[in-house]
């Protein structure tokens, strides 16, 4: 059901093949990244050394997982590819779309209520085209693919950044934009820029109130949230064997909070364990059979600054247990008086409202039996909950395996939540207040990964510390944010000083994992006759049309806006209440470029409608523009795009008729999402143009009919008072992109050789 061992074997097999020939080729002992990089090359046995942080190298990843909030445009671009199944083994997992309120039970039947139409359709569209669904209530995505998918040495890629989880068992496993996904489930190669390597060297050994969550803490203070950019963090040394598999996605899954392309662990024994004790002792056997392959080779971590662009050493029995924020998960400060200090200084409320267990971080069985030792002592010690707890498992099967080990009782018996197994309060689907922006200033501790200002409740004013489990349930119980219970004593209900002790638990349930209903549902092996049926008055889905070609010829084409300064992906199509729009590209593109600034008058979504002369909104003036059947181009500064890898941000645009971005520089993804969807992506030859472009302009495309790889396009702008400026623009499309374009789209394409 959930793997196919003949695929990883397979990949297997091919690992110890391209693994000695990159060796060769690279003329010197390889990391574990570089040989699961090295064996995953699209284009079969390694040619050339490739070069880290600079050269662009097509992969073909292994598996591709989505999540329901991203699944949406990404399974309605697939349906536009024409093929009869994915290409490579995908799963949908619903979990965003749950809200936390009064329990799991009662949650996940108003979330089924309210977003049946989503489910249902994810659910369709995986059973039509091969793909693995994941009920909701089944678990956060994460842990599923951990617990289910994840193998050591494979290659991933999946809709959420949290997907580097998997590397806690040894994969290379990374978070890219749906268009990507869609790319790879077509059959296409994903491009990644060959990353840069990052050693992190662990020593001793963990013990008491310090968990791996502490070394994630810790790294994110040592890089910052930039400091892992580009860069693939592998860790090792006796530190890193030492731990848990699960202990390891915890680090691994945090990676996404220092900007890391991905993290991952060389494969061991807790991997092996893990691997028995989920059900795939023939991936552990498998695995086992090419062991050194599955690490990096040995003089590496001997001589790790030979090989490792950045080394960071951290000895875990030093560590102590740290809480990280508020407003930032790099912000690091340890237990007791330091935070006792830096809270008084900088005003934070020492008081706790809430302890928060779970997230895709911070949710597996070692997670949830390690914090319920620490509530156990509650319980025996007479103590009282200061604060409210709650609790979110990470699968079903961790769920069902807790509440028959007793772990959730324990939790119940505190008066804790236990909400359903899904992100919930991790991604704002927490119903913690009626009116969150007027909500008091407070102070929350979870063991999620972002603590973002808004992201658990929509407060702005709630002060949120990531910690780890085991931490997280005794500063709850104790009510404070300067509570260290390897030194402070609290009072029980008979009056009597207790301390705790050190928190315990199993690595994996002693008795194994059992579960009843893990929530999976297995596609047809023949979907054709499966109906996917979105409904025609449908709000939140939408079935995509084929975008028609551009055309080689663009003249007469108006500006719609140019965007000054910073237009990253979120100023161009905004998220917050609009998610729930991301399966309905025509209503989504009523947020088209509202958050960018328009140059002419420094406001936002406030653009001349060269149409009437009147000031308006940019959705508003591009849709006259459409129906007029008038392109328009729009103009941007310097990196262009940054942000998140959405898509919408190319398909919107090119939804409501743009035909060109010509800007001083694109953030790299972004330029792509624009070429896939069929739209020309171009750069100023000279930056200073610019400055050339007028409010009331209209833009002439002279050459376009001799569009070629490195060929300069030529642009006439024409002003107002009818003088003219002549622009040149660079590009970098090649012969496949400009197909794209002559197509319409890349998926138009992919179709067109189908047919
Ligand atoms: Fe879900 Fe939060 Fe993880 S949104 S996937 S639990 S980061």
């Amino acid at each position: 059901m959930a793997f196919d061992i003949d695929m990883i074997k397979g990949v297997y097999t091919k690992m110890a093949e391209r693994v000695d020939i990159a060796r060769d080729i690279v003329g010197k002992p390889l990391t574990l990244s570089e040989k699961i990089l090295y064996s995953h090359l699209w284009d079969g046995k390694p040619t050339k050394a490739l070069v880290r942080g600079k050269d662009y190298v097509d992969f073909a990843p292994d598996r591709i997982a989505c999540q329901d909030a991203t699944a949406q445009m990404a399974l309605l671009q697939f349906m536009q590819a024409g093929k009869s199944k994915v290409a490579v083994p995908t799963t949908v997992h619903c979990d965003h779309l749950i809200q936390a309120k009064e329990g799991a039970a009662k949650d996940l039947i108003h979330a089924n209520n309210v977003s049946s139409e989503v489910f249902n359709f994810l659910e369709s569209v995986s059973n039509k085209y091969g793909i693995g669904f994941w009920k909701p209530g089944a678990g956060i995505i994460h842990q599923v693919v951990l617990e289910n998918y994840a193998f050591p040495g494979g290659m991933m890629i999946g809709t959420d950044s949290h997907t580097v989880n998997a590397g806690g068992l040894g994969m290379v496993a990374i978070g890219v934009g749906g268009a990507d996904a869609v790319d790879v489930m077509a059959g296409m190669a994903w491009e990644l820029k060959f990353p840069k390597l990052i050693g992190v060297k662990l020593t001793g050994k963990l013990s008491g109130w310090t968990a791996p969550k502490d070394v994630i803490l810790k790294v994110a203070e040592i890089l910052t949230v930039k400091g892992g950019t580009g860069a693939i963090v592998e860790y090792f040394g006796p530190g890193a064997t030492s731990m848990s598999c699960t202990g390891k996605g915890t680090i691994c899954n945090m990676g996404a909070e220092i900007g890391a392309t991905t993290s991952t662990f060389g494969y061991d024994e807790s991997m092996e364990r893990y691997l028995r004790s989920t059900d795939r002792a023939d991936v552990a056997d498998a695995a086992n059979a090419i062991k050194d392959y599955l690490t990096a080779d040995a003089e590496v971590y001997e001589n790790p600054e030979n090989y490792f662009d950045q080394v960071i050493e951290i000895n875990l029995s030093e560590l102590g247990p740290l809480l990280n924020g508020p407003f930032t998960p790099d912000l690091s400060t340890t237990v007791g008086k330091e935070m006792s200090e830096k809270a008084k200084a900088n005003d934070w409320p020492l008081a706790v409202e809430w302890g928060l267990i779970g997230s895709c971080t911070n949710s597996s069985y070692e997670d949830l039996s390690r914090a319920s030792s620490v509530a156990q002592q509650a319980l025996d010690k007479g103590l009282k909950m200061k604060a409210e707890l709650g609790i979110n498992p990470g699968s079903e099967q961790v769920r069902y395996t807790a509440e028959r080990d007793g772990i959730l009782d324990v939790f119940e018996k505190l008066d804790a939540k236990i909400f359903t197994n899904a992100c919930g309060p991790c991604i704002g689907q927490w119903a913690r207040y009626s009116d969150p922006k007027n909500a008091p200033k407070n102070s929350i501790v979870h063991s999620f990964n972002r603590n973002f200002a808004k992201r658990a409740d929509g407060n702005p004013n709630t002060h949120a510390f990531v910690a780890s489990p085991e931490l997280t349930a005794a500063i709850a119980i104790s009510g404070r944010l300067d509570f260290n219970p390897l030194t402070d004593k609290l009072i029980n209900e008979k009056g009597e000083e207790v301390m705790f002790d050190e928190p315990t638990g199993w690595e994996l349930p002693p008795k194994g994992f059992e579960v009843q209903d893990n929530g999976y549902l297995a596609p047809e092996e023949d979907g054709s006759s499966v109906q996917v049926n979105v409904a025609e008055d449908s709000e939140r889905l939408q079935l995509l049309t084929p975008f028609e070609p551009i055309g080689n010829t663009i003249t007469g084409a108006k500006l719609l806006i140019k965007a000054l300064g910073k237009c990253t992906t979120d100023h161009i199509s905004m998220a917050g209440p609009w998610l729930r729009f991301r399966g309905h590209l025509d209503n989504i593109a009523n947020n088209t470029f509202i958050g960018a600034v328009n140059a002419f008058n420094e406001k936002t979504n406030f653009v001349k409608n060269q149409l009437t002369g009147e000031y308006g909104g940019v959705p508003d003036a591009q849709r006259e523009y459409k129906k007029a059947g008038v392109k328009t181009v729009v103009v941007g500064d310097h990196n262009y795009g940054e942000g998140s890898s959405r898509e919408h941000a190319a398909m919107q645009p090119r939804h409501l008729g743009v035909a060109a971005v010509i800007v001083k520089s694109f953030a790299r993804i972004h330029e792509t999402n624009l070429k896939k969807q069929g739209m020309l992506g171009l750069t100023f030859a000279n930056e200073n143009d610019y400055d050339l472009i007028q409010e009331d302009d209209t833009f002439n495309f002279l050459d376009l009919n001799e569009f070629a790889p490195g060929k300069q396009l030529t642009i006439e702008v024409v002003h107002a008072d009818g003088s003219k400026d002549i622009v040149k623009a660079n590009h970098t499309y090649n012969e496949a992109q400009i197909e794209w374009f002559n197509a319409g789209s890349a998926l138009n394409l992919i179709k067109l050789q189908n047919a």
